[in-house]
């Protein structure tokens, strides 16, 4: 029997429970990647929940990526200090935290969103680059981990897909070719920075024409578990589904992440519309998923592990208006207007 609230094993990494907070982008850095005091205070907020773990939102791996706006990013030694700031305000609270690596548009030779196809051997080179060199910053800041953002149609999430990627060479083809990026990223990092816990948020199913498949997803994730990656969260494009209700519609991808756990040795965080204890340790109990992770609900109530913890375990307050994406700071509608 596998409950919420028991300290469980991630990789290289003890959790106090099993609910992690997925990233969530803050949109508050600068056109930099300057983190301003509002986005320490999400994490301070974060790490008093009592979350088991905590990744951050989207940073990107280079300073020329403008995907979306207040993007944190890593790209630079002159950001460590600050991200240093981040991890100590974390681990302050004897909270793990990892560094969600991405890499939103790639400009590789200053064209915006460059195509998948266009790539050349350089460019490929240029990108792997950047995230070795991105999670040494990360290592240097002293995060747990980093998670490469593989999903939502971010640049790796469009390089693994047959919709974007339709290469001839040995980085395109089937799901090997177009899944060989992501392993050499990870082989990158894991010579530059072997302390750090690395895993990855992938789409199980891109949900759109021509795009990842299920059966191509299960394939690259089992390729990076057999080259050492410690953990895999499985998410999918229609990422945060809207009006989810406890014990209705949660739980969005779970049956795929069900099926890889059992097929790869290394713990499974599956994420997407979990608002109920019950169901969630149903889910834990169902199969081998290990661990599963919450965006909108910490939004919400960033103290909610506590909440739970302590005996009050209602479902989670987050209604899944997803407002959170437009307010500033991405702050929660509820919360902003004081109503509990
Ligand atoms: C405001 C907001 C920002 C998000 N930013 C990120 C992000 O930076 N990286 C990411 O992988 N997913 C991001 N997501 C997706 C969430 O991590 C999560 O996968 C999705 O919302 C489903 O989980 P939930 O039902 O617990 O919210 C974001 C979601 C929201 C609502």
């Amino acid at each position: 029997m596998k409950y919420i609230f028991e300290t469980a094993q991630l990789g290289n990494l003890v959790l106090r429970n099993r609910m992690i907070r997925s990233a969530t982008w803050e949109g508050l850095a600068d056109e930099v990647g300057h983190m301003p005091e509002q986005l320490y205070q999400v994490y301070k907020r974060l790490a008093k929940g009592g979350v088991g773990a905590i990744i951050t939102g989207f940073t990107s791996v280079a300073s020329d990526d403008h995907y979306f706006g207040g993007m944190a990013r890593i790209s630079a030694d002159m950001l460590i200090k600050e991200h240093q700031r981040l991890v100590g305000i974390c681990h302050d609270e004897n909270t793990p935290v990892m560094a969600q690596l991405a890499l939103g548009e790639y400009n590789g030779s200053q064209q915006r969103n460059m195509d998948i196809d266009e790539l050349t051997a350089a460019d490929i080179g240029k990108v792997i680059e950047l995230f070795v060199a991105a999670a040494q910053r990360a290592a240097m800041a002293g995060y747990d981990g980093v998670q490469l953002h593989a999903a939502h149609h971010f640049f790796l999430s469009r390089f693994i897909s047959p919709a974007c990627n339709h290469r001839q060479d040995e980085y395109g083809g089937d799901a090997v070719g177009r899944g060989k990026l992501l392993l050499d990223i990870l082989r990158g990092i894991k010579a530059a920075a072997p302390r750090l816990h690395v895993t990855t948020k992938i789409n199980c199913n891109d949900f759109m024409a021509g795009g990842l498949r299920p059966e191509d997803s299960l394939v690259i994730c089992q390729m990076l578990a057999n080259a050492g990656i410690e953990a895999i969260e499985v998410s999918g494009n229609g990422t945060s589904v809207a009006g989810i209700r406890a014990g209705v519609n949660e739980a969005y991808f779970k049956d795929f992440a069900l099926t890889l756990a059992d097929t790869v040795n290394i713990p499974v965080i599956l994420v997407g519309g979990h608002r109920s204890i019950e169901n969630m340790e149903q889910i834990l109990n169902e199969g081998k998923i290990e661990f599963l992770s919450l965006s909108r609900p910490l939004v919400r109530e960033p103290n909610l592990p506590l909440r739970w913890q302590n005996g009050d375990t209602s479902p989670a307050k987050c209604v899944s208006c997803n407002m959170c994406y437009q307010t500033p700071g991405h702050e929660c509608v509820f919360r902003l207007k004081g109503i509990d």
